[in-house]
């Protein structure tokens, strides 16, 4: 296998893939995993039984009572396909997107210092938990006072830094790595020819990430000292982005399954007060607005998420901005609106769990909450300002997916009577300009977001060719590239695995069988494509080649536009290269036009 031609780049392809592939979700296609307390059993693949022996860990190890296979997604895969180990990287690697060289050894000297990077994490997230654990500090008294009890500080390893500044910076003196690695990550800076704790007279909030590696830190302040800054956040590092993680993620993945939506809220003291509560899967943001990599990583758990953002101005705009990208992603998002509290801590605090599981089974689809935010801004009383209104929620509605624009166009009619083919051709007008509601830029023609979509359309399409005749698979199989960064990768994957009927066609039994709970619903729309009518011939299956094609091609000359107008390097490469790009693209089109004639 030859493991020890380059140990620092297998480490630094392992942490790639345990990052990105999930073990519960990777086992999960071809084993049935059901929860069993802590964690996911099934039937062993590797021996015959009927007990469920087989056992899967959030933290991305298996284990099998029965016979002792063990390992992680890796060896899962080396066993369950009977690969070598690198072929099992490769394999996993193709299927999550991940780059795999192995060759390289630079970036995997940075996985070594990540790894010294969470461990120095981890010593001053311990030693802060020592801090409050000690009798009459001020960051237990603070945290009992607001109702945070001694199981929670346990269950988050919130922790206190002191007034001193010596706090930790004691704790590792004369140990001249961890304080270099402590310096890096934010704990420490140098002052008076010594160290200091950046963090004083604070709560400590760890940060952990989906396998348990403390990561960073959020210090919420004691004094009340405005010029101290609330929240002192870790600065993003090696070991840390604050846009890829978020916070109580690592304690909520679990619940977030077997409930099949996660709630996001903004501040750390709402995540922990909901998860005391009952409400376990709650997962907060890192201090900065909510990302598409945020998204993504919530994806991996349920396409479901319920917005619980804080009950003011900025709250709500957040809400509907969060929704947009998660929208964008994939994921269905609706909207809590609280009332009576200014955020979900204070909600639960006074109002219980009941209350709020009850405020989140009736928390408004996204596109209802738009609507209603929409109206607030009108008058609709009058004739003229409810004319205005629905104007502007047509031109909203035609930003949506028809299906769903035609729902919320009877509805519209319903609420304010005007006539639902009116709110249907003003719907129309507004999709024809791009789907670009007049004030809301986000989606415009141009924008990047709304391409992917529709090169998603086309990967769907690409799908659906396979299950009409399967001699298309290997032809889409060739294009798998294509689907690495798209939510229909794993659909793929399983067409591939799904093997073949009687008749030679895609076994589609077993294909429903295999993609993950969650990916179920891609399946459903590419089964319904698939159904529908179609030519399915060979003429049309590679006009979308090319269609596809163009799709990457103008991308790629967006990509390249956007360098040339923020005056990129190498002008003249560029320049060169978009000819070439335009060139093809026009050779394609006009191919198309032949094709279609
Ligand atoms: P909040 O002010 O709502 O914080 O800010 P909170 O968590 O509810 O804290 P309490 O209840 O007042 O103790 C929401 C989030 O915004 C970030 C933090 O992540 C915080 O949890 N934030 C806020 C900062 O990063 N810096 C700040 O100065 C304030
Ligand atoms: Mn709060």
């Amino acid at each position: 296998m030859g493991k020890k031609e380059n140990p620092l780049a297998y480490n630094d392809i392992v942490e790639q893939i345990k990052d990105k592939a999930d073990a519960v979700d990777v086992i999960g296609r071809v084993v049935k995993l059901r929860k069993a307390g802590r964690s996911w059993s099934g039937l062993c693949p590797f021996h015959s039984e009927t007990d469920g022996s087989f056992h899967v860990y959030d933290d991305g190890h298996y284990h099998c009572f029965g016979c002792s296979a063990n390992g992680d997604v890796i060896r899962f895969y080396e066993r369950y396909y009977n690969l070598d180990f690198k072929a099992a990287c490769e394999r996993l690697g193709a299927e999550f997107g991940i780059d795999i060289d192995w060759g390289k050894g630079r970036d995997s000297a940075a996985e070594g210092r990540r790894e010294a990077l969470y461990r120095i994490n981890a010593d001053a997230a311990n030693h802060y938990y020592k801090c409050i654990k000690k009798a009459g500090n001020p960051g237990l008294a603070y945290l009992l006072g607001r109702g945070v009890g001694a199981e929670t500080i346990k269950a988050f390893g919130l922790g206190y830094a002191d007034d001193g500044g010596r706090s930790f910076a004691q704790a590792v003196e004369g140990n001249k790595e961890k304080i270099r690695d402590a310096e890096e990550v934010g704990l420490l800076y140098a002052y008076g020819g010594g160290w200091r704790d950046r963090y004083r007279s604070r709560v400590m909030f760890p940060i952990v990430n989906t396998r348990g590696k403390v990561i960073g830190f959020g210090g919420r302040d004691l004094t009340g000292d405005p010029k101290a800054g609330k929240y002192i956040n870790s600065r993003d590092s090696k070991a840390f982005s604050k846009g890829h993680n978020l916070y109580a993620l690592y304690k909520a993945q679990q619940s977030i399954r077997e409930r099949g939506f996660a709630v996001l809220v903004e501040g750390y003291m709402d995540a922990v007060a909901l998860h005391m509560h009952g409400v376990t899967n709650a997962v907060a943001q890192l201090g900065t607005a909510f990302t598409p990599q945020q998204a993504k990583l919530l994806s991996r758990y349920t396409k479901n998420v319920v917005l619980a953002l804080d009950s003011d101005a900025s709250g709500r705009k957040a809400a509907e901005e969060s929704g947009a990208i998660l929208q964008e992603a994939g994921l269905k998002a609706r909207v809590l609106v609280l009332e009576g509290a200014k955020d979900p801590d204070e909600f639960i605090r006074a109002f219980g769990r009941e209350a709020f599981e009850d405020a989140a089974s009736r928390a408004l689809p996204l596109t209802e909450f738009r609507l209603l935010r929409l109206k607030e801004g009108y008058d609709t009383s009058g004739a003229e300002g409810l004319a205005d209104y629905l104007k502007a929620a047509a031109a909203l509605l035609g930003g949506l997916d028809p299906v769903e624009a035609e729902a919320y166009a009877k509805k519209l009619a319903r609420e304010t009577g005007v006539s639902e083919t009116a709110i249907r051709e003003q719907a129309e007008r507004g999709r024809a300009l791009g789907g670009a509601p007049p004030e809301d830029g986000r989606r415009g023609r141009a924008d990047p977001a709304m391409r992917a979509e529709s090169f998603d359309r086309l990967l769907v399409e690409l799908l659906a060719y396979p299950l009409n005749a399967a001699a298309f698979l290997p032809r889409v199989m060739a294009q798998r590239h294509w689907f690495s960064d798209s939510v229909y990768a794993p659909i793929l994957t399983a067409m591939n695995e799904a093997g073949f009927d009687a008749s030679g066609e895609i076994d589609v039994a077993a294909l429903r069988y295999l993609p993950a709970e969650e990916d179920q619903i891609l399946l459903d729309a590419v089964l319904a494509r698939a159904a529908s009518p179609g030519a399915w011939s060979d003429r049309t299956f590679e006009e979308l080649l090319r269609r596809a094609e163009i799709a990457i091609l103008t991308k790629r000359s967006d990509e390249l536009a956007e360098a040339l107008r923020s005056g990129g390097d190498a002008e003249a490469d560029v320049l060169t290269e978009m000819q070439e790009l335009l060139k093809k693209i026009k050779q394609l089109e006009t191919e198309n036009r032949k094709a279609v004639s």
